[in-house]
């Protein structure tokens, strides 16, 4: 059966030649439709008749926003450039563009492409209310190359509902990981509210992570305009903060916060991202599959990172909830493999030594077990919230900055500090 194809490359001089070309030869793929701009071409694509789209970079108002609503629409996407226009290529790439050609290329070699863009396809695409259409489809590199070269990583600071500890550990585990001398990036992408800014005592009218979402949007999103969005707390910590206010949510749409981490990764060695924590279904909106979904955003920094760490409390009710949320996360997103981090650790709320039963609890229902325990040390952090500072800053011989201290060491690789093997709360990998 031969591909059905919509095009979109007005304004282009070689249009009416190539579409000809590739209708009249047997390359296997038929023009249905010939678009004359983004609405048009949106609107073709909802109507399920074709399987891909050849658009032109010249197009007007094509945005991250439009390709993936043409995703989601089961549409796969191949672009256009004038031959040796890289930049055009790169912008398009950012855009979420997988397949990118000169436009003087071989029909034969621009059908091939449509078909593997097609192929990256899942048949029957994501179910419109699987918050997952949101994310790239299956075959498309999250981050298509080029541009290459970012080198750094990115942990995911996520975890159930009920405030375990994920703004906290992120905030700990950037400081601490700066202090230890990797240039850290906290990104703040919590979609329910982020309150990085308030913690870190920052005045914060910055546009933060939705301003680069923004520029990511355009496909104009580099290093330098990042980093020009980012709070510089000390030379080596900078911050993205958070939306002002949670119900601009909007502004995150998964594919641009997809392309602000991997840009990150050029400009840290460590992009530490406080997640939301809901993962499910946005079910009110399922029936348009257009509509931006809250936690698409969070999906997508959970399939960008290199690990994502589950922050549970460590009572029994925040346990039963960390269960629960990762049962939901592998539904969601089955690749992604959690590391467990208890917090709040304390005598009391669990019998006998807490260590060891929320360790063989948490083994018995999820099947892994906890690699951190961050204790409870409410003195601590009062004394940093109170001061808009780091545990590092107002308590810096706390047994929680200890432990915090250690777990940043681990994950930006760098040699566990010497203070960090002391004391009651001993950060120890089990298993
Ligand atoms: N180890 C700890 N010891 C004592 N208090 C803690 C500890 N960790 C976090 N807290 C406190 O618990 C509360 C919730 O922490 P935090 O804001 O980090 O959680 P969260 O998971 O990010 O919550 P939210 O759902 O609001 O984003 C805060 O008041 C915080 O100061
Ligand atoms: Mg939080």
């Amino acid at each position: 059966m031969t591909l059905q194809v919509f095009t979109a490359v007005t304004g282009a001089g070689w249009e009416s030649e190539l579409v000809g070309a590739l209708d009249r030869d047997d390359h296997g793929v038929t023009v249905v439709r010939r678009c004359v701009d983004v609405s048009d071409l949106l609107a073709a694509a909802a109507t399920g008749t074709g399987q891909a789209a050849l658009l032109s970079a010249e197009l007007r108002r094509l945005d991250g926003d439009a390709v993936a609503r043409l995703h989601a629409a089961g549409v796969a996407v191949v672009g256009l450039v004038e031959p040796g226009d890289e930049p055009t290529g790169l912008r398009l790439r950012q855009l979420g563009v997988a397949h990118v050609l000169p436009a003087d290329a071989d029909p034969e070699v621009i059908a091939r492409a449509l078909r593997d863009a097609v192929a990256g396809v899942p048949a029957a695409g994501h179910d419109v209310a699987d918050p997952r259409a949101a994310l790239p489809l299956p075959g498309t590199p999250v981050q298509p190359e080029p541009p290459t070269g970012g080198r750094g990583r990115v942990v995911a600071v996520w975890g159930p509902t009920g405030a375990p500890g994920r703004t906290t550990v992120a905030v700990g585990l950037a400081d601490e990981a700066a202090r230890l001398g990797t240039s850290s990036l906290l990104v703040d992408a919590d979609v329910y509210g982020g309150v990085v800014a308030q913690v870190l005592g920052l005045l914060d009218e910055s546009p933060g992570l939705a301003g680069a979402a923004r520029q990511a949007g355009t496909g104009v999103l580099d290093g330098p305009s990042l980093v020009a969005l980012t709070w510089a707390v000390r030379p080596q910590l900078q911050v993205l903060t958070g939306p002002a206010r949670a119900d601009r949510w909007p502004e995150l749409r998964p594919g641009a916060v997809g392309t602000v981490l991997e840009e990150a990764r050029r400009v840290a060695e460590l992009t530490v991202v406080d997640c939301a924590f809901s993962v499910e279904d946005d079910e009110e909106l399922s029936f348009d599959t257009a509509a931006p979904r809250r936690n698409g955003a969070t999906l997508a920094v959970l399939e960008h990172a290199d690990t994502v760490l589950c922050v549970s409390g460590a009572d029994p009710v925040a346990l039963q909830r960390c269960v629960r949320a990762l049962d939901q996360l592998r539904d969601v997103l089955p690749g992604v493999e959690p590391e467990l981090v208890v917090n709040q650790l304390r005598r009391g709320p669990v019998p006998g030594d807490p260590r060891r039963e929320i360790g063989n609890a948490l083994e018995r229902f999820t099947g892994r077990r906890p690699r951190w325990f961050l204790p409870a040390d409410r003195r601590a952090i009062d004394a940093a919230l109170a001061a808009g500072r780091t545990l590092a800053e107002v308590a810096p011989g706390s047994a929680l900055r200890t432990e915090l201290r250690t777990l940043a060491a681990e994950l930006a690789g760098a040699g566990v500090p010497a203070a960090g093997r002391r004391g009651p709360w001993r950060s120890r990998r089990a298993g």
